[in-house]
C-alpha cells in the first residue's frame, strides 16, 4: 500500500489466465475501479500473461523470476488456469499450486454463503441456513508432491502419494481459523473436519493441535466432524456450521460441495492467503473453455473474489458495498447463476454491479 496525491493506492498483479478468466476478471476490475472512485483509493493493475496460451507459444509456465516479481505486489488477482490443449495438471501445478506454495499462501479461505434470490439444490434451505466459511490448509497434506512410483509401467507397479502434515503448518492454519471465527463473530463455532478414525497419524496431529489452541479461545465453541459426515451435514443441516477448518485435500473437496449449495461455481470465490505476505484471490471455478469468448459466463465469483481482496487490503467499506451490490443483483436481476441463463451477458452483469457500487442503484 502507498499513497498517490493523498489517495491510498495498491499495486495488484493480474493473472487473467485461460478460458473465461479474462472475461470475468475484466468485469471484476470494472467493479473494483468503481469502488476505488467511491471510497477514495486507487488500484494499479499490472497484467501478466501466465497461462495456456503463453505456455503453448514459449514453453514457459511460471519462472522463479516471475515469482520474485509477483512478491513485489500488494496482492494478486487471478482469473482461471486450465487450457484444453495442455495436459491436465501442467498449468494447475505449474502456476496455481506453485504460486500458493512459493508465496506460502497457507490459508485457502472459502466462504459458502447463499445470497438472496439464488437457488440452492437444498430443499427448504435459505440464506439464513447457508452461511459458513471453510478455512482450508493450502500448502501441505496430499498436495506437496511427496511420493513416487516403484516399477512404473509394470504389472507390479506401486504408486505412493503421501500426506505431509507438520505441527508448524497445521498449528498456524488452526490459529488462523480460531482468530477468523472470533472476528467473524457469528455463532463463534469452529468445527475441525478430519478423519481421525482412519487417518490416525495425520488427524491425530490435527486434533491435538486443535484442542491445545482451543484452550486459548474459551469463547469459541469447538466441534469435530469426520469429512464424510461433514459432507452429509453440509447437505442436511448446513446451518450447523459457522467456520470449518480442515486439511488441503478435504478442503478442496468440501468446498466444491459448498459452491454447489451456495448456487454454483458462478458465485463461489476464495482467497489464497499469506497473512504475512502476498495473497491471491480467485473465483474457485475453472476456466470453462466451452464458454470462452461468448460473453455468457457469470462474473459474480470473480467480482466477489475482488471484494475479498479489498477486505484483505483493509478497504472493508468498499468490500461490503460490492457484496451488497452482488446481493442486489442476485435478488432482483438474475434469472439464474448459470452461464447463458442469467438473462444478461457477462459484461451487463459486471456493469450492473459497478453501477450499484457507484450509486446504490441500477438505472
Ligand atoms: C482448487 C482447484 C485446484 C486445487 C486445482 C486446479 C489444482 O481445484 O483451487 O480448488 O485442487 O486446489
Ligand atoms: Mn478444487
Amino acid at each position: 500500500m502507498g499513497t498517490e496525491n493523498g489517495v491510498r493506492s495498491y499495486n495488484i498483479a493480474v493473472i487473467s489466465g485461460d478460458g473465461t478468466g479474462p472475461e470475468v476478471i475484466q468485469e471484476g476490475i470494472k467493479v473494483l475501479n468503481e469502488a476505488g472512485l467511491r471510497f477514495n483509493f486507487k488500484l494499479n493493475f499490472k497484467e501478466y500473461d501466465f497461462g495456456g496460451e503463453r505456455y503453448l507459444k514459449t514453453h514457459e509456465i511460471l519462472l522463479d523470476s516471475d515469482l520474485e516479481e509477483l512478491k513485489k505486489y500488494d496482492t494478486i488477482y487471478l482469473g482461471a488456469i486450465g487450457h484444453p490443449d495442455v495436459a491436465p495438471g501442467v498449468l494447475e501445478k505449474g502456476i496455481l499450486l506453485k504460486t500458493r506454495f512459493a508465496l506460502d499462501q497457507y490459508i485457502n479461505l472459502r466462504p459458502v454463503k447463499l445470497y438472496p434470490g439464488v437457488e440452492t439444490p437444498l430443499k427448504d434451505k435459505g440464506p439464513d441456513d447457508i452461511d459458513f466459511v471453510v478455512v482450508r490448509e493450502n500448502t501441505e497434506g496430499l498436495y506437496t508432491g511427496c511420493g513416487g512410483f516403484l516399477k512404473k509401467g509394470t504389472s507390479g507397479e506401486v504408486a505412493i502419494q503421501e500426506s505431509v502434515n507438520t505441527r508448524f503448518g497445521v498449528e498456524r492454519c488452526i490459529r488462523f481459523a480460531f482468530e477468523y471465527t472470533k472476528k467473524r463473530n457469528k455463532a463463534k463455532k469452529l468445527t475441525l473436519c478430519g478423519k481421525t478414525n482412519v487417518l490416525t497419524y495425520a488427524f491425530n496431529l490435527w486434533e491435538r493441535a486443535f484442542n491445545e489452541v482451543a484452550k486459548e479461545y474459551p469463547d469459541i465453541t469447538t466441534d469435530y466432524a469426520h469429512v464424510d459426515a461433514t459432507c452429509m451435514w453440509m447437505v442436511k443441516n448446513p446451518e450447523w456450521f459457522d467456520v470449518i477448518v480442515t486439511d488441503n485435500m478435504f478442503g478442496d473437496i468440501i468446498t466444491d460441495l459448498g459452491a454447489m449449495i451456495q448456487g454454483g461455481m458462478g458465485i463461489a470465490a476464495g482467497g489464497n492467503i499469506n497473512p504475512e505476505g502476498v495473497s491471491m484471490f480467485e473465483p474457485i471455478g475453472g476456466s470453462a473453455p466451452k464458454y470462452t469468448g461468448k460473453n455468457i459466463i457469470n462474473p459474480l465469483a470473480a467480482i466477489s473474489a475482488g471484494a475479498m481482496m479489498l477486505e484483505y487490503l483493509g478497504e472493508e467499506k468498499a468490500a461490503l458495498k460490492i457484496e451488497q451490490a452482488v446481493m442486489y443483483v442476485t435478488a432482483n436481476k438474475l434469472k439464474s447463476l448459470s452461464a447463458g441463463k442469467m438473462g444478461y451477458s457477462t459484461s451487463e452483469v459486471g456493469q450492473m454491479v459497478a453501477e450499484f457500487v457507484a450509486k446504490d442503484k441500477i438505472c
